[in-house]
């Protein structure tokens, strides 16, 4: 099975489906950390309760970004995972600290990448008028919600929706979508070669998008 570290922010809903996939003996990952910079983030608390080491590396903590990240990359070497994932990891890393993972950091985004990178998707996809929105899950690169898309989830924008019922639906497929992905990375089926995204062995049930 494939080491997976996940980074957490928050409540960590994405991090607990993922946590739910591998407990599928089937499942080709196994999740064997999380980390977060939020010290009072839930998800810690909830990864424990599976049994899972979870480690503050707060960024209140260290005088500079250099500093922060060169702690988490201290944690990571430690537990040398095969993927990380970042879910609902909200702050921005270095070029320098994602090049060290290139081709092994994945994230979720809530929205039909390219379109609405960064904060607040389901109130400027509501804005927008658009009648799909969506999440993606991509290998993350230098640029902001920029790396090569790995696959997507697509959910209606209904008429009565509002930010709070927009992002539960797109929440809720977020949560299918992630383990889907992450599985595709793990066995190899998705990978990142020279900066853009390559499928291979990919069988029936391997979906790119839904
Ligand atoms: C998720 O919707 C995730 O896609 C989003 O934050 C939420 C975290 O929820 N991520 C971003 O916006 C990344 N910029 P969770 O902690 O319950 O998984």
């Amino acid at each position: 099975k494939k080491r997976v570290a996940v980074l957490i922010s928050g409540r960590g809903s994405n991090m607990t489906a993922l946590i739910e996939a591998c407990k599928d003996p089937a499942y080709p990952a196994e999740i064997v950390a999380v980390l977060s910079n939020k010290p009072d983030a839930a998800g810690l608390e909830v990864a424990r309760s599976h049994g899972i080491e979870a480690t503050p590396v707060p960024q209140k903590d260290y005088a500079s970004r250099t500093a922060h990240e060169a702690a988490l990359n201290a944690e990571l070497t430690r537990i040398a995972p095969d993927v990380i994932c970042l879910a609902g990891y909200m702050r921005l890393m270095s070029a320098d600290f994602v090049g060290q993972w290139e081709g092994r950091m994945i994230n979720i985004h809530p929205s039909l990448l390219p379109l609405f990178k960064g904060l607040d998707s389901h109130a400027r996809v509501l804005e927008s008028g658009m009648r799909i929105h969506g999440c993606t899950v991509h290998f993350v690169t230098a640029e902001m919600d920029g790396g090569p898309i790995i696959a997507q989830g697509v959910a209606p924008v209904k008429p009565d929706d509002t930010e709070e019922t927009l992002t539960a639906r797109v929440l809720s497929m977020e949560h299918r979508l992630y383990p889907l992905a992450l599985k595709l990375v793990a066995e190899g089926k998705a990978r990142m070669v020279d900066g853009g995204i390559v499928y291979s062995g990919l069988g029936e049930a391997d979906r790119l998008s839904f």
